[in-house]
């Protein structure tokens, strides 16, 4: 990889910045002055800054507890990246979550993994904690679970699990834009509250809203094969 691809990926600047950077001989490439921004670095090599290390770091995972009013499209601000203290510059979430949902969002800049877990063929479960301001009708599991006709789709079967008169979890396996929150909707209910609290076999545990963690090097393997 080139050496100023390498240091701009590790957040040290822009290509620009970091052009300069190594013009300036402040880069070293296993302990000797490197000034070309095109220098190939092999693999192991041991790149350094003033004198402190910068590790090359490939691909990074997280799993965030979105709180309420983050945005998880990162045109916007608050959004969820501004939350994570990471290595890498090219992170994005993996899928989205409306602005005031709350709850499980992965990030990572795995593209080709975040690509197949949007995928609708891959069938990814994911379990939403949900309330809402009316009483949820005795029989709304039976038509939930059967697919509600949306108008422009029919959402595939869902799993209903009521808890009390307004709340209940609800799994689906599609992603669509303000699905949950539509599929009430059209009961004539309003969601006042969503959370997602699982995506495939990751749950939130007791990350506390805004908190995240890296992914263990099992899960992404796991997710991997999803
Ligand atoms: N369904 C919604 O309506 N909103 C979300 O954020 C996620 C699922």
């Amino acid at each position: 990889m080139r050496l100023d691809k390498y240091l701009a990926d590790m957040k040290l600047g822009t290509r620009s910045e970091v052009k300069k950077l190594i013009q300036k001989g402040k880069i070293k490439v296993d302990g000797t002055v490197i000034k070309k921004a095109d220098f190939h670095v092999s693999d192991g090599a041991k790149v350094t800054y003033l004198d402190e290390e910068i590790d090359y770091v490939a691909y990074e995972y997280y799993l965030l507890n979105k709180p309420k009013g983050y945005y998880s499209t990162l045109d916007y601000s608050p959004n969820v990246l501004e939350l994570i203290d990471s290595r890498r510059k090219d992170l994005a979430p993996v899928g989205r979550l409306d602005k005031d949902t709350e709850g499980l969002i992965l990030i990572t800049n795995d593209g080709q993994m975040a690509h197949k877990l949007i995928s609708p063929k891959s069938h990814i479960n994911k379990r939403y904690y949900v309330i809402t301001d009316k009483l949820l009708p005795l029989d709304i599991g039976k038509d939930l679970e059967k697919g509600v006709d949306l108008g422009d789709f029919v959402s595939m079967p869902a799993v209903y699990e009521p808890i009390d008169e307004y709340s209940c979890f609800l799994t689906i396996q599609e992603g669509k834009y303000h699905q949950v929150r539509r599929m009430f909707e059209h009961f004539g209910l309003t969601v006042i509250y969503l959370k997602r609290m699982s995506f495939s076999f990751l749950e939130l545990g007791n990350l506390e809203s805004g908190e995240y963690r890296e992914l263990t090097e099992a899960e992404v393997e796991a997710l991997q094969n999803v």
